[in-house]
């Protein structure tokens, strides 16, 4: 009987919503871009806004060159396969965009998921196991969380960015201390087997980019690897997009790299697992999201190989993406918001000097909302507790007019509640 749970989780829905955390979905009745066409609420008549909360960094979304590729891909290759990988789920297209994904990355091999979200759920428990340790950044993604919790090897967290914590960490792991002094489950230290430092290249509440080099510099030392989700940096962060490795020079330094095609990468879904050749043929043998789930649909294959192609050719977006973001950090910041210092094209605005935060947010984004900006209030526990802010995500898809009306309406709402 459903009537129980109904109860319960009518309660709980509306616990959610009375703690002003409930998600309501605002309707989009364009295609993606700088400009679009939104009902909000639902149903309401649909209005002009900027967007400046989308994960479309270069503004491949709808980039002509983009959709006549999926065009093409879908005329020739069909709408979908019915398979997963390996039955009858692949393509020659499907191994061309995994050469060109290890090629990108400068790594031995390339694995194609549905979404990142599936690569970081089936990475870790096909590599690791009870012998093992991961060692994992506070603030990692919830997906890399998700994966470390269905994998038995024993999980160690860092405090955020801290390498003085990860050290800490891997001296526990390397000797065994961890599970003797803080379990009891075991008489004596067990020293771990293979210890894995896990960490996102970019995080995506702060902006701010993994310490790369030293995280690099202690795996050596201890003897562990190293995987980096680089979901928010892929195809635009370093001189020619190659992410957050990129940026931190150490592109072939990186056991495991994760991200997705479904941000800066034209922005419709899919994800991949790329690094050593021995780990990726495991994960073709094991992960079950790749053996249980269906294989990514020809028409992204084809359109993901077009943006890769695209991205070789020109610098354009990138620079005009940087350029937007170091405008619109700087004016920003002369206003007077609270802004974490990056050059990342996600720009947390923060209202962490007020007692309200959380609300302060709410309001703050309904505000800009109706000043024609759209945007998303975070608080907690989608950030820690009194860090509340409005994330603004800069595109190489605004141009310098929508970039000065967001940057007036931050100006007009702020000084409405005194922020600034
Ligand atoms: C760091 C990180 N990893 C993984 C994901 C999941 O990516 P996908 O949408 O491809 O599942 C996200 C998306 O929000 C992300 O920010």
């Amino acid at each position: 009987m459903f009537l129980r749970t109904k109860f319960d989780l009518r309660a709980e829905l509306n616990l959610i919503k009375e703690s002003g955390l409930y998600k309501d979905e605002r309707i989009i009745l364009s295609d993606q871009k700088a400009n679009i066409l939104v009902s909000y609420p639902a149903g309401a008549e649909a209005k002009e806004v900027l967007n400046f909360c989308s994960n479309n960094y270069l503004g491949l979304a709808n980039h002509p060159y983009i959709i006549e590729s999926a065009i093409k891909t879908i005329e020739k290759y069909g709408f979908g396969l019915a398979s997963v990988r390996f039955i009858c789920g692949t393509q020659d297209i499907h191994k061309i965009l995994e050469e060109k994904i290890s090629c990108f990355y400068q790594t031995d091999d390339t694995i194609l998921y549905s979404s990142c979200y599936d690569a970081n759920t089936g990475l870790f428990e096909s590599i690791l196991g009870k012998d093992d340790v991961i060692i994992t950044d506070s603030l990692n993604h919830a997906s890399i969380i998700n994966g470390i919790r269905l994998c038995k090897a024993r999980r160690l967290i860092y405090e955020h960015s801290d390498m003085n914590s990860l050290e800490h960490q891997l001296q526990l792991a390397r000797e065994g201390r961890d599970i003797w002094e803080h379990t009891g489950l075991a008489h004596e230290p067990v020293p771990a087997k293979n210890i894995l430092i896990v960490t996102d290249g970019v995080f995506s509440m702060d902006g701010d980019i993994a310490k790369l080099r030293e995280i690099i510099d202690l795996a050596n030392i201890y003897d562990a690897m190293v995987m980096v989700d680089d979901s928010h940096a892929t195809g635009f962060f370093g001189a020619t997009g190659r992410g957050s490795l990129e940026y931190c020079n150490v592109l072939g330094e990186v056991d495991i790299i994760t991200s997705t095609l479904g941000k800066a990468m034209g922005g419709a879904s899919g994800g991949f697992t790329t690094g050593k050749r021995e780990i990726i043929e495991m994960l073709r043998q094991r992960s079950r999201p790749y053996l249980f789930s269906n294989t990514l649909a020809p028409v992204i294959v084809g359109a993901s190989i077009a943006v890769f192609e695209l991205l070789e050719k020109s610098n354009d977006l990138r620079n005009k993406l940087m350029e937007n973001t170091k405008y619109f950090r700087e004016k920003m910041t002369s206003l007077g918001f609270d802004i974490i210092e990056s050059i990342h094209p996600i720009v947390p605005i923060l209202f962490r000097k007020f007692n309200n935060d959380a609300q302060l947010a709410q309001l703050f984004a309904k505000e800009l909302y109706d000043e024609g900006i759209y945007v998303v209030g975070f608080s907690y526990p989608v950030v820690p507790k009194g860090q509340a802010r409005i994330r603004v995500q800069i595109s190489a898809a605004h141009e310098k007019e929508h970039l000065d009306k967001c940057i007036a309406a931050f100006e007009k709402v702020g000084k409405k509640f005194n922020v600034i």
